[in-house]
């Protein structure tokens, strides 16, 4: 069986939880695009494990694979694979594979990101993202197998080092920063040690599906980030959609059979673009502290809002979601009414669906429908027939907006703290 989850809005969904509990039917979990942008949280045994590149199904004990088409931050690999190792888990060959082919986020890549980052106040995360997929697409990219290869590694490093630095100087930064050759040998260091874990993920993920293994590809970001489907310039730089996955892994669309979507019960946004149902003002903070909105990778405040059905239309259509994960609904308790959003208004028309424009995006008003609320804490609901009625309805709307079933509910942070729902 092969399952993608992807992440149906702007990403922080609560994708990492939800991809820990269904992983256990799963043989192997693969990341098939960004990189050390995404942070995902696992809470086990009142144990904290903020992951970034490797997938969620590391503290289950999961093969787990980095497919080609993720971009990876050799410093941020090494620093993960140490804290998994130092709380116990093993990392190694047995249980890690890296594809030959993933992209080496270099140090001028961070470099040339934090330098136009304040000219287009997109907000990225400053991992270097962009800059390294540009290299993939401008095939001037250096990969994790060159990180193997000293000699190839520096010769490829001769073409492309006079480039960054000029643009770098151009940006008024210190070019300098570009040939940081320390940095530079620590990155081969970190290849000569993860080479045993180096191999065609693609091959393997095929092989697997073939012998009749269950494979997860856990999506990184969200639909809404995706850099051709997503908000303009306000998006990552990799497909974040489901269809991503078999492009990135190289896994025929004929073999998907679930695709999960992830969404949290209200909305949230880290960075800048377009967001009809933000919340500003008292009611906003509340949300981001009741729901500890703040990014796992930069620690910057997200933005809160009402949850997005308008969105959500746009989301099941370009992943093909076969069901629904909705995660953070205890956090909406104590709230007298909850607003959904319904449609937008836009000079003077009422739309079902987002405007494709980020432009419009931006000038939509939103159509709200109204629930009741409640005040119990739901945190220690295990059934559905737990949850207070109008918690109930609550996921019944979003399920009947989406036209979609809802699976799973999740309470709260920890493993148990989950409703399957059907
Ligand atoms: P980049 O991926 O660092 O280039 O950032 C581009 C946009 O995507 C910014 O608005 C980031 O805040 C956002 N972004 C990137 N990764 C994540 C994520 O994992 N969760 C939420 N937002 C993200």
């Amino acid at each position: 069986m092969f399952t993608v989850v992807t992440g149906a809005q702007f990403g922080d969904e609560g994708k990492g939880k939800i991809i820990d509990i269904l992983c256990e039917d799963y043989d192997a979990v693969v990341r098939f695009q960004g990189g050390d942008n995404a942070g995902h949280t696992v809470v086990v045994g009142g144990e904290k494990f903020k992951l970034h590149l490797i997938p969620s199904g590391a503290v289950r004990g999961k093969r787990l694979l980095i497919g080609p088409g993720v971009v990876v931050n050799p410093l941020s690999l090494k620093r993960e694979m140490d804290e998994l190792r130092s709380r116990g888990i093993s990392i190694g060959k047995e249980n890690l594979g890296i594809d030959m082919k993933a992209g080496v986020i270099m140090p001028y890549h961070i470099l040339l990101d934090k330098l136009t980052d304040r000219r287009t106040g997109i907000g990225t995360t400053h991992k270097g993202i962009g800059f390294a997929y540009q290299d993939k697409i401008g095939r001037n990219e250096i990969q994790m197998i060159d990180l193997t290869e000293e000699e190839i590694f520096w010769r490829k490093l001769e073409e492309i080092i006079p480039l960054k630095e000029a643009i770098v100087e151009k940006l008024g930064g210190d070019k300098s920063e570009v040939r940081n050759e320390e940095l530079l040998r620590r990155y081969l260091e970190i290849g000569r040690e993860v080479k045993e874990c180096l191999t065609d993920v693609s091959f393997e993920v095929n092989e697997r599906l073939e012998r009749g293994e269950n494979i997860l590809a856990e999506g990184a970001q969200g639909t809404f980030l995706d850099v051709v489907h997503g908000t303009g310039k306000y998006v990552t730089s990799s497909n974040t959609i489901s269809s991503s996955a078999c492009v990135n892994l190289g896994v025929s669309p004929k073999k998907v059979d679930k695709i999960v979507g992830v969404a949290k019960a209200y909305t949230t946004r880290v960075g800048s673009g377009p967001f009809p149902t933000e919340i500003h003002g008292e009611l906003g903070e509340r949300l981001r502290e009741i729901g500890g909105e703040f990014g796992t990778t930069t620690g910057r405040p997200r933005r809160c809002g009402w949850y997005d059905a308008v969105l959500m239309r746009k989301a099941v259509k370009l992943n093909g979601y076969t069901e629904l994960a909705v995660t953070k609904l205890d956090v909406l308790g104590g709230l007298k009414n909850i607003k959904i959003c319904v449609a937008y208004e836009l000079d003077g028309k009422e739309l079902r669906y987002p405007p494709e424009r980020a432009e419009e995006l931006f000038r939509c008003t939103p159509v709200y429908e109204e629930l009741d609320g409640w005040d119990e804490d739901i945190s220690g609901a295990r059934e559905p027939s737990e949850l207070p009625k109008n918690a109930r309805a609550y996921i019944e709307r979003i399920e009947e907006l989406a036209g979609v079933p809802v699976t799973i509910v999740s309470v709260g942070e920890r493993r148990d703290q989950t409703i399957l729902w059907r």
